[in-house]
């Protein structure tokens, strides 16, 4: 047998080297022992930096959804495979099992079928994270047309943005969403969204919250009645490893989101090992990612990692704080989670309230605690530890993005030796590299710089959704012949990663990803702004928190200033969704600028966090004397 599972250190290093000395044989092996083909592949890898083009298994022909689905019917029929857990807590949880949920996604294949879908057309999906989400993924994964999920917290214009950006022809919606105690009427940001839209022929509607809503003749159908009437089979298309499974969206420091493609196969095979080893699954086990589907973390490790190894897998619709704070560990007990895998603003805001939330419940259950999106401070991971492990759940750190596809540093539980705020060791076939502004790897170990990988992984993200170009110059540019991630990483005495944060003008809020740009175009459009700048400050829930520079035309001075950072802030939630609004405004009149006339943020950075002892030389700008003014009136 490969070596499917890793179970000690020494283990880990072997494997690690032979993954490295020998990529091809070593993911042939997992590929070819772990999962189901139609035809197995001519050629492992291929693969060109430069270009760049990266091809996994090319040749081999799949459905992703006979390795999610079908091939654990004989065995793990009437297992849960997701289990879902209401926004209220008074709903019943759902049991979905391999076998239900093998009949929903055949019966929404067939819909989406009738509905003139057909293989590689994009299907935009906007909804809570209630079933029907996870049956939508996997039933355009079934017909094989490519998904765009789009998180269901974004704005109609960002949602119309995303749908023309790819082209979709139809939308898979719900009538509302329930987020704590408040319901959302998805369906109207979707009409609006839709006015913008020409090519979209059809939305589906899944009832939710059974509010009223419009549903426009000839374009909008209620899923439900369409679900119950077709056939409850479906033979799945056979793909190619390459073909694209989804399209997700990140955002860039500049200009418009970026449509990662991910493609099959590699994604498959990455998802599925690094979900097996580094949460530890075995058999009986209840899986618990709180994340949502409309992020990358939800598609690898919510329904593909997880199915794909015949997990149960908790499908949460609500938020950490309703009915109180306790309702994270609520349902841990409740289902008796072992893998718990969260975000570091879920933790610091939880480790704000009163221990007494997570005290009434039994959390004995856990046996893997995990964290993704951005650094963990060492305050939160030792509340984590302390008080949700017991000091007996090792945490693991898992550092990667959205382009990644999947987990790429990261402790295996109970292998490698865990170090708060370390991501620790790169996981199997990965191979980082740090590198200096000069464009030199550096080796040897404490020493830190940019981060790279320098050969390639199955689930790496192909391209950019019509724009290979850009592809290449965001991540294929900076350095010869290796991925640039964005991030800043240390590498310790022992070879440990920490992750220290993005090094472009990505800023991460509440797990987040948020460019500057499209937030700044947003403020400049508001009729009394001349010109914005953004910054992150350290915030302590969400990590970072967005301050906002904000020069006035001559017509905005006149203006109330609070009414005015209302409208912004309006404008922005409208644009791009409420999770891009600007925790500070502050008016100034004028923004530090190069000679060259580029906006220097790095002063701006250390002004909005109160980090000014350095500012560093300030003597080159072509306007030195803001500084002073920006500086008195910091807010
Ligand atoms: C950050 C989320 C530190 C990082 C899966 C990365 C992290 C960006 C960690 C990608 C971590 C993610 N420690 N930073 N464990 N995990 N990040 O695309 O800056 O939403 O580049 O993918 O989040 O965010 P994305």
């Amino acid at each position: 047998m490969s070596n499917y599972h890793i179970k000690h250190l020494e283990e880990y290093f072997q494997v690690y080297r032979k993954s490295v000395r020998d990529p091809e044989a070593f993911w042939e092996e997992i590929a070819e022992e772990h999962f189901v083909w139609r035809k197995k592949w001519d050629r492992v890898l291929s693969w060109d930096f430069s270009k760049p083009e990266v091809k996994w298994f090319e040749g081999a022909r799949l459905n992703i959804t006979e390795n999610c689905l079908d091939r654990h019917l004989p065995t793990r029929g009437n297992k849960t495979a997701i289990l879902f857990e209401p926004n209220d807590p008074k709903e019943e949880a759902q049991h979905i099992t391999y076998r239900q949920l093998h009949e929903k996604v055949c019966r929404m294949s067939n819909v989406l079928k009738e509905q003139g879908v057909s293989k590689g057309d994009r299907v935009c999906i906007y909804l809570p994270m209630i079933p029907e989400l996870a049956i939508a993924l996997l039933a355009c994964a079934r017909i094989g047309a490519i998904h765009s999920v789009v998180f269901a917290g974004f704005s109609s214009q960002a949602l119309a943005t995303r749908i023309n950006d790819c082209d979709c022809k139809l939308v898979i919606t719900s009538d509302g969403s329930y987020r704590g105690g408040k319901t959302l009427n998805l369906k109207s940001i979707v009409d609006s969204a839709l006015e913008a839209c020409p090519g979209v022929q059809t939305v589906l509607v899944a009832k939710r919250t059974g509010e009223a809503i419009d549903m426009m003749k000839g374009r909008d159908l209620w899923l439900e009645p369409l679900m119950y009437k077709a056939y409850a089979d479906y033979v799945a298309e056979v793909m190619d490893a390459e073909d694209p499974l989804f399209i997700l969206y990140t955002s860039g420091s500049t200009g418009r989101p970026k449509g990662m493609v991910h493609t099959i196969g590699g994604y498959m095979v990455y998802t599925a090992y690094t979900f097996k080893n580094i949460f530890q699954y075995r058999e009986q086990d209840v899986y618990w990612c709180t994340a949502d589907i409309g992020w990358i973390t939800g598609h690898s490790y919510i329904v593909y990692g997880p199915l794909a190894n015949g997990a149960t897998s908790v499908m949460f619709e609500g938020v950490p704080s309703y009915p109180d704070h306790g309702r994270f560990w609520e349902v841990v007990a409740k289902h008796k989670v072992n893998q718990f895998y969260t975000a570091p603003t879920a933790i610091r805001a939880l480790a704000k309230e009163s221990l007494k939330f997570v005290e009434q419940y039994d959390l004995s259950s856990l046996k893997v605690l995990g964290s993704v999106g951005e650094p963990i401070n060492e305050e939160a991971w030792h509340w984590y530890n302390n008080n949700i492990g017991k000091g007996k759940s090792p945490i693991v750190d898992t550092w990667w993005q959205t382009e990644t596809g999947g987990i790429m540093i990261s402790p295996i539980p109970y292998v490698t030796p865990t170090t708060p705020t370390y991501a620790t060791l790169p996981f199997i076939g990965v191979q980082p590299a740090l590198m200096d502004e000069e464009g030199k790897e550096i080796k040897g170990n404490l020493v830190d710089g940019r981060l790279c990988i320098k050969f390639p992984w199955p689930s790496m993200a192909r391209t950019i959704w019509g724009d290979h170009q850009r592809y290449r110059d965001t991540y294929f540019s900076a350095y010869e012949n290796k991925y640039f991630t964005g991030d800043g990483a240390l590498r310790d005495a022992v070879g440990y990663y920490r992750i220290t944060g993005r090094v472009d003008d990505v800023i991460i809020v509440s797990g987040h990803n948020l460019g500057t740009a499209p937030i700044e175009d947003s403020i400049n459009e508001h009729p009394a702004v001349a010109e914005s700048a953004i910054v992150g400050f350290p915030h302590d829930v969400k990590g970072n928190a967005l301050y906002g520079f904000v020069i006035l035309k001559e017509t905005g001075e006149g203006r109330d200033r609070d009414n005015l950072r209302k409208e912004i802030n309006q404008q922005i939630a409208e644009q791009i969704g409420p999770i891009a609004k600007l925790d500070k405004i502050q008016f100034v009149s004028g923004l530090p600028k190069t000679r060259s006339g580029k906006i220097m943020r790095r002063i701006l950075r250390k002004i909005a966090s109160r980090d000014v002892a350095d500012l560093g030389d300030i003597s080159t700008l072509l306007n030195p004397e803001v500084v002073q003014e920006i500086q008195e009136n910091v807010l």
